[in-house]
């Protein structure tokens, strides 16, 4: 095992919240990537682990429109003009502009890109969440200080020479030379106060379709017993490490365990 071929420099921040954001795992994995001409993230999220390892070729993707328009805008050299100051009431006129703008149909602009990174800093834990209608429906976050960035730009070098797409992960193009990390949403069975749900049969799909792709990558997901399973199942190798988040819907707060699963 070595580390990745094509390395730019030593990695950025990743510069929104993101739930299940995948920092953390840079240091237990970085050092056992096989070469690779590029790096492909199908669910990029805040893309922690794209930016941390900062290979000069990637093809970023995820179906989140918003988040895809904030990384656009990002490698067109963003700057960020705070639209809104902090207060409650600001945060809700920033969101309602938020929603406007997408009810207008209005969502790859500039302008939503930095309305997306202000209400990621400002609201509530960074959730991003839509109601049925598709609006954005996070609360106000009620912190005491927020530290917003006035620029992108050591992101922008890093994203030079990245594709960015906003499909799902079956309709962007894999080729020889890529190595894939995969990052769905979490298996959980408590996803029913979402509207919009990565279901049970959305991780058959994922775990079927990477499992038959022929190219060297990584998946991780939730331990759950029924996901070792279906991954094992598909004999991919399989690893299981103690994440730094805990358990907290059944009551008792043990390390929750993160699963591993090597091509
Ligand atoms: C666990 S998060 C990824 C977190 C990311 N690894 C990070 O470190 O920030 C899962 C992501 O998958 C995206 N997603 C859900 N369904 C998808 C689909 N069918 N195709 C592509 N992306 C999808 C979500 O929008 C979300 O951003």
């Amino acid at each position: 095992m070595t580390r990745p071929l094509i390395l730019t420099s030593a990695g950025v921040q990743p510069p929104l919240k993101w739930a299940g954001g995948k920092r953390w795992l840079i240091p237990y994995i970085a050092n056992r990537l096989p070469p690779y001409q590029r790096l492909v993230e199908p669910f990029m999220g805040a893309m922690a682990l794209t930016l941390g390892l900062a290979p000069k070729y990637a093809l970023v993707n995820d179906i989140n429109p918003h988040l895809v328009n904030f990384f656009r805008q990002v490698q067109n050299d963003l700057t960020f003009d705070l639209p809104f100051g902090h207060s409650e009431a600001d945060y809700y006129a920033a969101r309602d502009r938020f929603n406007q703008q997408i009810n207008a149909g209005r969502v790859d602009t500039p302008e939503m890109a930095n309305i997306f990174y202000y209400l990621n800093r400002t609201g509530f834990n960074g959730l991003c969440r839509f109601n049925g209608k598709g609006f954005f429906n996070v609360p106000f976050g009620r912190y005491s200080t927020i530290h917003y960035r006035t620029d992108f730009k050591d992101i922008a070098v890093v994203l030079r020479e990245y594709q960015i797409e906003c499909k799902d992960f079956t309709e962007i193009d894999y080729s020889v030379g890529d190595f894939i990390y995969i990052d769905p949403p979490y298996d959980t069975q408590f996803t029913s106060y979402s509207k919009i749900r990565f279901s049970w049969s959305d991780q058959i799909r994922t775990a079927t379709f990477f499992a038959g792709l022929g190219l060297p990558l990584l998946a991780s997901n939730q331990a759950t017993p029924r996901i070792i399973d279906l991954y094992t199942n598909l004999g991919f190798h399989i690893e299981t490490i103690a994440a730094p988040r805990r358990i907290s819907s059944s009551g008792d707060r043990s390390d929750a365990l993160e699963m591993l699963a090597w091509k």
